[in-house]
């Protein structure tokens, strides 16, 4: 399998609070990867440095095996057209309705009116939303704002999707949808996926390969099954612990 993504003994402060403290895995193509760890672990911030939004203090990392992290601004927005982001929480502009907001990142590259007006349909069908183009996310469920998040993502056709905590704050049936659809997506065009989560049981579901946080380090590397038979106590709370993870300080957004 080709890697995609490579990040190598990357570390990162704030102030005094060592957040990364030499994180090394990778990403391969096509695959679902998901960063568990706990609330606060770096797991936002490892999504903020593959974008170019942070830089490492030190350490590398690689996209398609370019090191980018000393680029210059025009070649770190290059990098990020590669990338779809579906944030935490559905980042939504409530001032535009739902055609508009599909629309928004296509406005920005200037793909022609009357083909947008062809993508956004199809795109809001991909995530099993239809005829509601002219509402506000407002009057939308949280479940719905996150597939118009996501059809909003793919609409630009992103080689990666990071998912910042997807199935965060929505019921277990919302939960699952949005699950079946980071599934169908890497399915459908084969997007290299990067879910960032707390929810232990959505990464058993859906992951190729899991990456485990703990205290600014990769704790553990591998298939669900790996993850399940690991003995490391952290890992075991991890697995087993699940309803103490479900309290999270965003549960209740
Ligand atoms: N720009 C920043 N300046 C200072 N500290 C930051 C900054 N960004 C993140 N941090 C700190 O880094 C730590 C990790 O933050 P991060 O948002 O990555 O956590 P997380 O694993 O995504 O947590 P959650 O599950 O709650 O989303 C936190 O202690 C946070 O306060
Ligand atoms: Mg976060």
């Amino acid at each position: 399998m080709k890697e995609k993504i490579r990040l190598e003994n990357v570390r990162k402060s704030f102030g005094q609070k060592v957040v990364l403290d030499g994180i090394s895995f990778s990403v391969y193509e096509g695959e679902i990867l998901c960063i568990l760890g706990k609330s606060g672990t770096g797991k936002s911030v490892i999504l903020k440095h593959l974008i170019g939004f942070l830089n490492p203090d030190s350490g590398s990392i690689y996209i398609d095996g370019i090191e980018f992290t000393h680029a210059d601004e025009k070649t770190k927005e290059k990098i990020r057209t590669k990338f779809g982001i579906l944030f935490q929480g559905a980042a939504l502009f409530d001032s535009m309705n739902v055609f508009d907001n599909v629309a928004f990142g296509l406005r920005r590259i200037k793909i022609p009116e009357e083909e947008i007006a062809r993508i956004v349909p199809e795109m809001l069908a991909h995530v099993g939303l239809r005829g509601v183009e002219l509402k506000r996310p407002s009057e939308l469920s949280g479940g719905m704002q996150k597939r118009v998040g996501l059809a909003r993502a793919i609409a630009l056709k992103p080689e990666i999707m990071l998912y910042d905590e997807p199935t965060t704050g929505v019921d277990p049936i919302t939960a699952g949808a949005v699950n079946k659809l980071i599934v169908y997506m890497r399915n459908t065009f084969a997007i290299t996926s990067i879910v960032v989560t707390h929810d232990i049981r959505s990464a058993l579901r859906i992951a190729d390969r899991i990456v485990m946080l703990h205290n600014g380090k990769v704790i553990a590397e591998g298939s669900a099954k790996d993850v399940l038979a690991n003995n490391n106590p952290i890992i075991r709370q991890f697995v087993e612990g699940k309803s103490k993870l479900d309290a999270h300080p965003y549960a209740h957004m």
